[in-house]
């Protein structure tokens, strides 16, 4: 018998009612495969503001400090727009990223076969795609300093952020994305703006060297970021590995995630280092955010999250063989033409949350009697 620690943070909008759907694969697996979970449930986001006064308390971050790995729905909604800044619901998030120093977060946008028509794009130029973006999670212009909103002497205001990079935070993300390309095509996109940015230069800088040193058999292409926006819509099916910082990634994986037909599709990893007990730090979560405008109404896709939690049989606990087997019944119940609204089309069958979720049972019921 096999016990994790698992910290679920449902947190806000539709996190709640596709986490549930987490929670039955969790079932099945301690009744079919004699894998137990130790489920601890807390607070993220504005569900946690309104309960505790802050998006995140240092207990709930004890706790995700002290489980094996975390599984996140989704934070924010228009209920906490107007709170102070520092007590919004992605500050929730941010803190947990931080905190955890969760530097790598992997975002694998995958088209499914019986998606490819759900894209936007045209069907030769998605079908089989398979991208890797590896976003650095912890720096750059999401925590650098100086920030804030300052008030002039002429009484104008200014706005400040800070784009800053080391190159110990290059180099660590580098060699993630160098690493994961050697398992997958061999070929690594940088991507950074290093005809305006010196951070960029640095970035340029610090990437080449590593490869050239550690990774040289691996393909590497320098690429500015909106080049990399263009492409990804032009051509998506000439990158593998894509690496970048907080700010870009967070932009391009949007992008990316869109070409499989649905952000609802997109999960991610958020992995700190290994650690003297070969232990990480991870936090498991889709790419898609929490959706206030539809939530509680069974609608919203859960394959996002499940493809997260199958992320985490994968890269926290090495159970590769579960992870394959709930991706191949996502893949079974898509090719059974099962469809909630974001990838609903003409001749598919139209199915609410729940329903998306016992059918996934019951496909994996039926691949392993
Ligand atoms: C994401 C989200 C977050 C981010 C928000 C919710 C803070 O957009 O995970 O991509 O900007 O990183
Ligand atoms: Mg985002």
């Amino acid at each position: 018998m096999i016990t994790k620690k698992l910290l679920i943070l449902a947190g806000d909008g539709i996190g709640p009612e596709i986490m549930t759907q987490v929670q039955r694969v969790i079932c099945w697996m301690a009744k079919k495969r004699n894998i137990t979970f130790d489920v601890n449930e807390g607070l993220i986001g504005g569900a946690s503001y309104d309960k505790f006064g802050h998006p995140l308390t240092d207990e709930t971050l004890q706790d995700a400090f002290d489980a094996d790995a975390v599984l996140l729905g989704s934070v924010g909604g228009y209920k906490w727009d107007n709170l102070s800044f520092d007590l919004r619901p992605e500050q929730g998030l941010l803190r947990l990223r931080k905190n955890l120093e969760l530097f790598a977060n992997l975002r694998p946008a995958v088209v499914f076969d019986a998606l490819v028509d759900a894209s936007s794009l045209k069907t030769e130029i998605v079908k089989g795609l398979d991208i890797m973006i590896v976003r650095e999670l912890t720096g750059g212009i999401y925590f650098g300093k100086p920030r804030g909103i300052e008030i002039l002497s002429t009484g104008e205001r200014r706005g400040v952020n800070t784009q800053v990079y080391t190159t110990g935070e290059i180099i660590r993300i580098a060699d993630v994305a160098f690493d994961l390309a050697q398992k997958r095509g061999n070929k690594v996109h940088s991507i950074e703006k290093a005809n305006v940015m010196e951070s960029g230069v640095l970035w340029r800088e610090e990437v080449q060297k590593l490869h050239d040193t550690k990774y040289s058999a691996v393909e590497l292409y320098h690429m500015y970021a909106d080049n990399c926006a263009m492409q990804l819509v032009r051509n998506p099916k000439q990158f593998d590995v894509i690496v970048t910082d907080n700010l870009f990634g967070d932009i391009l994986s949007d992008c990316a995630a869109m070409l499989t037909g649905s952000l609802g599709m997109l999960p991610s990893a958020s992995l700190g280092s290994l650690n003297a007990k070969g232990k990480r730090h991870a936090v498991y979560e889709p790419v898609h955010g929490s959706a206030p405008d539809i939530a509680n109404k069974d609608i919203a896709n859960p394959i996002a999250t499940l493809l997260s939690f199958s992320m985490m049989l994968r890269y926290s606990f090495n159970m590769s063989v579960e992870a394959d087997l709930l991706e191949q019944s996502i893949k079974n119940i898509l090719d059974a033409d099962l469809r909630t609204s974001d990838i609903m089309q003409l001749g598919k069958i139209k199915v609410s949350t729940t329903m998306m979720g016992e059918s996934l049972i019951s496909e994996m019921n039926k691949l392993t009697s």
